[in-house]
């Protein structure tokens, strides 16, 4: 998989996709992750990305000239399968649809700022737009890291345990059962006995039940689809 980043803020994104799982897949070839700065695509002499809006209002907007020779220098390079821009007006990205664009081979995520970006980018250069959750961030890049993480770890290879994505919490609607590690005994605080006793096909039953009744107490809105 390929993604590029477009970004007026490289800075704010490059720490959290060089780590950890996603440090590895990059090592490994199972994704490339290209950030572009927007203002190096600027033609004017300020290199100038933003202006005001049009009609009056608070808040600079983001200019459509600059994001469509970028966009427009890639597409000319690959096919997007998506071209998503970070918004908080966009569809709530959820395990479902990371699962569905993880399947994907080429994506970009335009993150926006300010106000926001020219209504014509919107219209015409983007596919769909996504936000993380229903609250306001500074700017899209935070949103774009919380999407790649989110791919990168699902793409095969990525994870050792193969299975273990697959397990996540979210995957099958359901939160993941708790886990327990050494000590067995910490404090009188105690690891449940059917995780000691060897017995698989019983610990198997039981993380599912806890994942159930997880799931209910914590989170009924997961059980009543899939959305
Ligand atoms: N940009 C600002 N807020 C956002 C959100 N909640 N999701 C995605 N992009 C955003």
């Amino acid at each position: 998989m390929r993604i590029d980043i477009l970004t007026l803020l490289p800075e704010l994104i490059e720490s959290p996709l060089n780590h950890s799982i996603i440090k590895r897949a990059k090592e490994k070839g199972i994704v490339e992750i290209h950030l572009h700065n927007i203002r190096d695509y600027s033609t004017n002499k300020q290199k100038q990305v933003d202006d005001y809006a049009f009609g009056g209002g608070a808040g600079m907007v983001m200019c459509i000239e600059p994001i469509d020779l970028l966009i427009a220098k890639l597409k000319s390079e690959r096919h997007y399968d998506e071209i998503i821009y970070t918004s908080p007006d966009g569809e709530i990205f959820n395990q479902h649809k990371a699962n569905f664009l993880a399947t994907k081979e080429n994506l970009i995520l335009l993150c926006g700022h300010y106000k926001g970006v020219d209504q014509r980018v919107r219209d015409h250069l983007i596919t769909r737009e996504i936000s993380i959750g229903d609250y306001v961030l500074s700017g899209g890049e935070l949103a774009a890291a919380v999407i790649t993480d989110c791919l990168v770890r699902l793409l095969p290879g990525s994870i050792s345990d193969e299975t273990s994505a697959l397990t996540d919490s979210f995957q099958d609607n359901l939160l993941a059962p708790p886990v327990y590690t050494r000590p067995a005994d910490y404090k009188g605080w105690k690891v449940p006995d059917i995780l000691l006793s060897g017995h698989q096909q019983q610990i198997d039953d039981w993380r599912h039940q806890q994942s159930e009744e997880r799931t209910m107490r914590l989170r009924p809105d997961l059980l009543e689809g899939d959305e």
